[in-house]
């Protein structure tokens, strides 16, 4: 019977969003969730996103018929040309498949439960220290164990490129790499290009696999070629690999749940056969849980992305939010450095995308929390998008505050 059943402890993202939502104290300020925020603190939806919302509202064509298992092809094939690249050689050489997905996470979901299925030898997911708490779970859901390789230095607050290289080289052959395309969540530290190619050395070496997690392509510089060089790089070098793709973030479709996954084969004269077979088993998971992915999300980016003017607009939105955010950055640092808050400060500067790794420790995030109603996780993470010129003296006095206590 039921009562067996233990009880979960809360989500703690949306446990926290929900205590914010509760919260009555006027200058509170939320800085948890990873949703883009205007400078009113408002949801932003995007004007391309409105535009497109009106050409299918117009279209008297439009049904809601089911979209095929692996989702609307004008979208997924334009959603791998994003990723991958347009020119990308794995495209030409027909050896890539894609599968809308319930968003990111679905698509995280959907890559490892193909992993867990068809590669027998792979014992172990790494994922980064620190990760987005959920890669846990979905892995663990499916039964893949997950490791940790170290990432983020609490010295120089940046990468620990060394700890990292070390783990992955001790990694059991044949392991599961997850891997931030961009604007690593929580800590907003990405590996330079140099090195990502070292890291690429390693992967190939070990015969590792790599699970890339995009979720911020084009929202982290407002340059989608830049935000996808990570994957590019690594298509070029003949890697196998798969990449989930979210637009949540991008289109700001956070409750659209558009996404995607791509399977990428590795070169070889049969590789679009294999490609084949690849998605002719996802389509088997993909019914077996959803059936059919949902139609509006993927509808609107869809048309987005086939239209070069509605495209050229969508860029320029990104645009928008990924300077807000960096204007944000500069000023946050520059009200620490004029309050004299001890500790430096140069992190949130050199961070990029949704979110600061500030540095604050869990006591500290508790701290404000309740003396200040400022809301981030206890990880000392904040969203900057919720930073805005309304509340950032507010924001930085309470930092000040509490780093001082
Ligand atoms: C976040 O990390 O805040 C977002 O990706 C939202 C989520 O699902 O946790």
């Amino acid at each position: 019977s039921a009562e067996v059943v233990p009880q979960a402890p809360e989500d703690p993202m949306f446990g926290l969003s929900r205590a914010f939502k509760a919260d009555e104290h006027p200058s509170k300020v939320d800085v948890s969730i990873g949703a883009y925020r205007d400078n009113n603190a408002k949801p932003w939806v995007l004007p391309v996103v409105k535009k497109a919302d009106e050409i299918l509202r117009n279209d008297p064509n439009l049904d809601h018929e089911y979209a095929p298992i692996a989702g609307i092809a004008s979208f997924t094939s334009k959603a791998a040309e994003l990723i991958l690249g347009a020119d990308s050689p794995a495209l030409k050489e027909k050896r890539v498949t894609s599968v809308q997905t319930i968003s990111g996470t679905g698509a995280v979901h959907l890559g490892a439960l193909f992993l867990a299925r068809f590669f027998p030898g792979t014992k172990k997911v790494y994922v980064s220290n620190p990760t987005w708490a959920n890669h846990n779970q979905i892995f663990s859901n499916v039964g893949i164990p997950v490791a940790q390789y170290p990432y983020f230095s609490k010295q120089t607050k940046g990468l620990d490129f060394d700890g990292m290289k070390a783990a992955l080289s001790e990694a059991p052959e044949r392991s599961i790499i997850l891997l931030h395309a961009c604007a690593h969540n929580p800590t907003g530290i990405d590996p330079t290009l140099d090195q990502w190619k070292e890291i690429a050395v390693i992967i190939k070496e070990k015969n590792h696999f790599p699970f890339f997690d995009s979720a911020y392509q084009g929202f982290a510089s407002g340059d989608l070629l830049k935000d996808n060089a990570a994957v590019r790089y690594f298509v070029e070098q003949g890697l196998e690999l798969v990449a989930a793709q979210s637009f949540a973030k991008n289109f700001g479709l956070y409750g659209e749940r558009a996404g995607a996954f791509h399977f990428v084969t590795s070169p070889a004269p049969d590789a679009p056969e294999t490609t084949t077979r690849v998605a002719s088993q996802l389509a088997i998971l993909q019914r077996s849980e959803i059936s059919n992915p949902p139609l509006y999300g993927a509808r609107i980016v869809s048309t987005v992305l086939n239209d070069a003017q509605l495209f050229a607009e969508w860029e320029e939105n990104l645009r928008t939010m990924s300077s807000r955010i960096i204007e944000m950055r500069k000023l946050l640092r520059a009200k620490l450095e004029e309050l004299g808050t001890p500790g430096t400060w140069n992190h949130i500067t050199n961070q990029i995308g949704m979110f600061s790794f500030t540095g604050l420790n869990e006591p500290q995030a508790l701290k404000i929390r309740e003396e200040a109603h400022v809301y981030m996780t206890k990880n000392g993470r904040i969203s900057m998008a919720g930073l805005n010129t309304n509340n950032i003296d507010y924001f930085a006095k309470a930092v000040d505050k509490v780093v001082r206590e």
